[in-house]
Protein backbone atom coordinates (compact mmCIF):
# COMPACT_ATOMS: atom_id res chain seq x y z
CA UNK A 1 0.00 0.00 0.00
CA UNK A 2 1.03 3.65 -0.59
CA UNK A 3 3.10 5.70 1.61
CA UNK A 4 3.29 9.87 2.61
CA UNK A 5 5.40 11.42 4.39
CA UNK A 6 3.01 14.34 6.00
CA UNK A 7 4.83 17.13 8.25
CA UNK A 8 2.35 19.58 10.47
CA UNK A 9 4.53 22.88 9.95
CA UNK A 10 5.39 24.79 13.27
CA UNK A 11 2.94 27.31 12.77
CA UNK A 12 0.25 24.25 12.50
CA UNK A 13 1.67 23.29 15.94
CA UNK A 14 1.64 26.89 17.49
CA UNK A 15 -1.29 27.46 16.20
CA UNK A 16 -2.94 24.04 17.85
CA UNK A 17 -3.84 22.22 14.71
CA UNK A 18 -2.26 19.45 15.23
CA UNK A 19 -5.23 17.26 16.20
CA UNK A 20 -7.66 18.71 13.65
CA UNK A 21 -4.71 17.87 10.78
CA UNK A 22 -4.04 14.35 12.27
CA UNK A 23 -8.13 14.24 12.30
CA UNK A 24 -8.79 14.43 8.82
CA UNK A 25 -6.34 12.04 7.48
CA UNK A 26 -7.73 9.63 10.45
CA UNK A 27 -11.25 10.17 9.12
CA UNK A 28 -10.70 10.16 5.40
CA UNK A 29 -9.54 5.90 6.62
CA UNK A 30 -5.86 6.39 6.21
CA UNK A 31 -3.70 4.62 8.25
CA UNK A 32 -1.13 6.07 10.71
CA UNK A 33 2.36 4.22 10.09
CA UNK A 34 4.92 7.06 11.83
CA UNK A 35 4.71 9.98 14.48
CA UNK A 36 7.01 12.01 15.80
CA UNK A 37 7.06 15.47 17.43
CA UNK A 38 10.60 17.29 16.90
CA UNK A 39 12.55 20.08 16.05
CA UNK A 40 15.02 20.30 13.41
CA UNK A 41 18.29 22.03 12.52
CA UNK A 42 18.98 23.68 9.70
CA UNK A 43 20.88 21.23 7.68
CA UNK A 44 18.03 18.97 8.11
CA UNK A 45 15.51 21.01 6.86
CA UNK A 46 17.88 22.27 4.05
CA UNK A 47 18.24 18.07 2.83
CA UNK A 48 14.43 18.23 3.11
CA UNK A 49 13.91 20.80 0.74
CA UNK A 50 16.90 20.52 -1.39
CA UNK A 51 15.17 20.26 -4.47
CA UNK A 52 14.16 24.27 -3.34
CA UNK A 53 17.85 25.50 -3.09
CA UNK A 54 17.87 27.66 -5.87
CA UNK A 55 14.35 29.57 -5.41
CA UNK A 56 14.06 32.98 -3.59
CA UNK A 57 12.37 31.74 -0.46
CA UNK A 58 14.39 28.70 0.51
CA UNK A 59 16.29 30.80 3.07
CA UNK A 60 13.11 32.18 4.79
CA UNK A 61 11.66 28.70 4.08
CA UNK A 62 14.62 27.10 6.62
CA UNK A 63 14.06 29.43 8.93
CA UNK A 64 10.48 28.79 9.49
CA UNK A 65 10.91 24.83 9.37
CA UNK A 66 13.41 25.06 12.10
CA UNK A 67 11.45 27.68 14.34
CA UNK A 68 9.67 25.24 16.50
CA UNK A 69 9.30 21.65 16.92
CA UNK A 70 6.68 20.21 14.23
CA UNK A 71 5.12 16.50 13.73
CA UNK A 72 6.31 14.36 11.06
CA UNK A 73 4.14 11.38 10.16
CA UNK A 74 3.94 8.81 7.45
CA UNK A 75 0.14 7.65 6.42
CA UNK A 76 -1.00 4.72 4.08
CA UNK A 77 -3.68 3.98 2.00
CA UNK A 78 -4.43 3.77 -1.53
CA UNK A 79 -3.73 6.91 -3.15
CA UNK A 80 -2.60 8.47 -0.33
CA UNK A 81 0.00 10.64 -1.59
CA UNK A 82 -2.50 12.14 -4.73
CA UNK A 83 -5.64 12.25 -2.05
CA UNK A 84 -3.03 13.49 0.79
CA UNK A 85 -2.48 16.73 -1.43
CA UNK A 86 -6.07 17.35 -2.14
CA UNK A 87 -7.24 16.99 1.55
CA UNK A 88 -4.21 19.28 2.04
CA UNK A 89 -4.79 22.23 -0.68
CA UNK A 90 -3.24 24.34 -3.23
CA UNK A 91 0.34 25.42 -2.13
CA UNK A 92 -0.96 29.02 -1.99
CA UNK A 93 -3.72 28.97 0.67
CA UNK A 94 -5.28 31.80 -1.53
CA UNK A 95 -6.05 29.40 -4.12
CA UNK A 96 -6.71 25.97 -2.29
CA UNK A 97 -10.58 25.49 -1.47
CA UNK A 98 -12.54 25.98 1.45
CA UNK A 99 -12.60 22.44 3.19
CA UNK A 100 -8.76 21.73 2.70
CA UNK A 101 -6.74 22.16 5.28
CA UNK A 102 -4.79 25.14 3.63
CA UNK A 103 -7.75 26.77 2.47
CA UNK A 104 -9.85 26.15 6.19
CA UNK A 105 -6.68 27.26 8.19
CA UNK A 106 -3.87 29.22 6.35
CA UNK A 107 -3.84 32.82 4.56
CA UNK A 108 0.18 33.31 3.88
CA UNK A 109 1.94 30.67 1.30
CA UNK A 110 4.95 30.60 3.79
CA UNK A 111 2.47 30.16 6.51
CA UNK A 112 0.92 27.33 4.96
CA UNK A 113 0.55 24.76 8.31
CA UNK A 114 1.07 21.63 6.79
CA UNK A 115 3.83 19.81 4.07
CA UNK A 116 2.51 16.07 1.80
CA UNK A 117 4.91 14.67 -0.27
CA UNK A 118 4.03 15.34 -4.04
CA UNK A 119 5.04 12.10 -5.19
CA UNK A 120 5.35 8.31 -4.30
CA UNK A 121 9.31 8.51 -4.79
CA UNK A 122 9.80 11.42 -3.31
CA UNK A 123 7.32 9.97 0.05
CA UNK A 124 9.85 7.78 -0.02
CA UNK A 125 12.68 9.67 -0.20
CA UNK A 126 11.23 11.62 2.80
CA UNK A 127 10.35 8.69 5.04
CA UNK A 128 13.28 7.16 4.46
CA UNK A 129 14.99 11.08 5.73
CA UNK A 130 12.56 11.58 8.79
CA UNK A 131 12.13 7.96 9.77
CA UNK A 132 15.52 5.97 9.25
CA UNK A 133 14.74 3.38 11.97
CA UNK A 134 11.76 2.74 10.03
CA UNK A 135 8.01 2.74 10.65
CA UNK A 136 5.24 0.52 12.69
CA UNK A 137 4.17 -2.61 11.21
CA UNK A 138 -0.11 -3.10 11.64
CA UNK A 139 -2.28 -3.49 10.12
CA UNK A 140 -6.10 -1.59 11.32
CA UNK A 141 -8.98 -3.62 11.90
CA UNK A 142 -10.95 -1.07 9.87
CA UNK A 143 -9.27 -2.19 6.80
CA UNK A 144 -12.36 -3.99 5.11
CA UNK A 145 -14.66 -1.10 5.92
CA UNK A 146 -12.71 1.38 3.74
CA UNK A 147 -11.31 -1.23 1.23
CA UNK A 148 -13.38 -4.05 -0.85
P1 LIG B 1 6.47 23.54 -2.87
O1 LIG B 1 7.20 22.24 -2.76
O2 LIG B 1 6.45 24.24 -4.18
O3 LIG B 1 4.95 23.40 -2.39
P2 LIG B 1 4.18 22.27 -1.54
O4 LIG B 1 4.54 22.45 -0.08
O5 LIG B 1 2.72 22.54 -1.79
O6 LIG B 1 4.62 20.93 -2.08
O7 LIG B 1 7.09 24.57 -1.81
C1 LIG B 1 7.48 24.15 -0.52
C2 LIG B 1 7.08 25.20 0.46
O8 LIG B 1 7.79 26.40 0.20
C3 LIG B 1 5.61 25.62 0.41
O9 LIG B 1 4.77 24.73 1.12
C4 LIG B 1 5.64 26.98 1.01
C5 LIG B 1 7.01 27.51 0.61
N1 LIG B 1 6.90 28.50 -0.49
C6 LIG B 1 7.07 29.83 -0.22
O10 LIG B 1 7.31 30.22 0.94
N2 LIG B 1 6.98 30.73 -1.25
C7 LIG B 1 6.70 30.35 -2.52
O11 LIG B 1 6.61 31.21 -3.43
C8 LIG B 1 6.51 28.94 -2.80
C9 LIG B 1 6.21 28.46 -4.20
C10 LIG B 1 6.64 28.05 -1.75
Amino acid sequence: MEQTFIMIKPDGVQRGLVGEIIGRFEKKGFTLRGLKFITVDSAFAEKHYADLSAKPFFCGLVEYIVSGPVVAMVWEGKNVVTTGRKLIGATNPAESAPGTIRGDFAIDISRNVVHGSDSAENGRKEITLWFPEGVAEWQSSLHSWIYE
